[in-house]
């Protein structure tokens, strides 16, 4: 049974967590401090809406494939979603294609992320255009940075995650750095896959939760069906950190961001032997071809160690309100033994 003090139900019938609300998620017009990761060929316009239907800000995720016209089609496949919602990029392809961010900020979202990059002059801009601006930090020094560029809200991204990201701090700590050292809010990232977790950053001090890997297996996301199965089958034992699938496809990562994936015989094979595989012709085409056949023992799976806990195919509505009861029900508890 959980308490009236921690929930209420709006008009719509749709739980709002009182117990778990912060003052950010409050000012995003969001009923739970929940947003999901832009995860690129994953969350697209129909998991974004669910995300944000379900109370969390729902991010549309344009990857190392994203483009201006992927990006249109997935807002489209937003339908009339009710609430705020985001977009979030990857710096380098915007590099390559700028087109990507204007159409960001022409769908005038109530985020855009942009991620993996050392310049942040974005940030005056997209806020220029009334949008408030996120990026992912993985130090202090970066924390820092990203508030002297005017920054809305860090993303606190440990190396437990999945994806990519600087692998320096693992989630606690880096979260507990960059909370005393910036004056932001900062949401927590890395490892965020329970309810026991999502109640363990908000009482360190987090302002919201920037979750991937818990929801990336849900019944909305665009992931393909092989490497969905593989997340539900997968332990938290089973990732590891590698660059092989960037280099393999020669998409231009910097070196700083490897990537967390479910550990598979492509990754180790080649794992330290990167130079090698950029000379492989024959090695880059089977991968590109496993990525099409969607064969997880040879193509990427991004996926954190918080995937043990992915446990079944849900709808991303379920995968929340089980995130959010549970957290909302362990923060009452901790509060009535004061
Ligand atoms: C399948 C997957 C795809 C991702 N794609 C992106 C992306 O395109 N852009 C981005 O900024 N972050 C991406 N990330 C990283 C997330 O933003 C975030 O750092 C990570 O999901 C947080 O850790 P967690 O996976 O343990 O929740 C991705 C993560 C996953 C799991």
């Amino acid at each position: 049974m959980t308490s009236g003090a921690v929930e209420s139900s709006s008009a719509d019938g749709v739980r709002a967590f009182d117990g778990l609300a912060t003052e950010w998620s409050r000012g995003m017009g969001l009923r739970v401090p929940l947003v999901n990761a832009p995860m690129g060929g994953v969350a697209g316009g129909r998991f974004a809406a669910a995300v944000t239907a379900a109370g969390g800000l729902g991010m549309i995720g344009m990857g190392s494939a994203g483009s201006a016209q992927a990006l249109q089609r997935e807002l489209r496949e937003l339908g009339d979603v009710r609430g705020p919602f985001g977009i979030g990029v990857v710096d380098w392809v915007v590099g390559a294609e700028p087109e990507l961010l204007a159409a960001a900020v022409a769908a005038a979202p109530a985020l855009i992320s942009v991620s993996f990059g050392q310049d942040l002059s974005w940030v005056q801009r997209v806020r220029e255009a009334g949008i408030r601006t996120a990026t992912q930090v993985y130090t202090v020094d970066d924390a820092r940075r990203a508030e002297d560029a005017g920054i809305d809200v860090v993303v606190a991204r440990g190396a437990e995650g999945g994806g990519h990201g600087a692998p320096e701090m693992a989630t606690l700590p880096l979260l507990d750095a960059v909370v005393g050292a910036v004056s932001v809010p900062v949401l927590a990232a890395g490892g965020i896959g329970s309810p026991a977790s999502l109640a363990g950053v908000l009482a360190a001090g987090a302002d919201g939760a920037w979750v991937g890997t818990c929801l990336a297996a849900c019944s909305e996301s665009l992931l393909a069906d092989g490497a969905r199965r593989a997340m539900v089958a997968a332990e938290g034992t089973d990732t590891m950190l590698t660059r092989v699938f960037d280099v393999g496809m020669e998409w231009p990562w910097p070196t700083r961001f490897p990537a967390r994936v479910l550990r598979n015989e492509f990754a180790n094979r080649w794992t330290g032997r990167e130079q090698r595989l950029s000379d492989d012709e024959q090695a880059k085409q089977a991968l590109a071809a496993a990525m099409s056949a969607d064969d997880p023992r040879i193509a990427p799976v991004d996926a954190g160690e918080a995937v043990g806990m992915v446990a079944r195919v849900e709808p991303v509505g379920a995968a929340i309100e089980n995130l959010c009861a549970g957290a909302a029900r362990l923060l009452e508890g901790r509060t009535r033994r004061r």
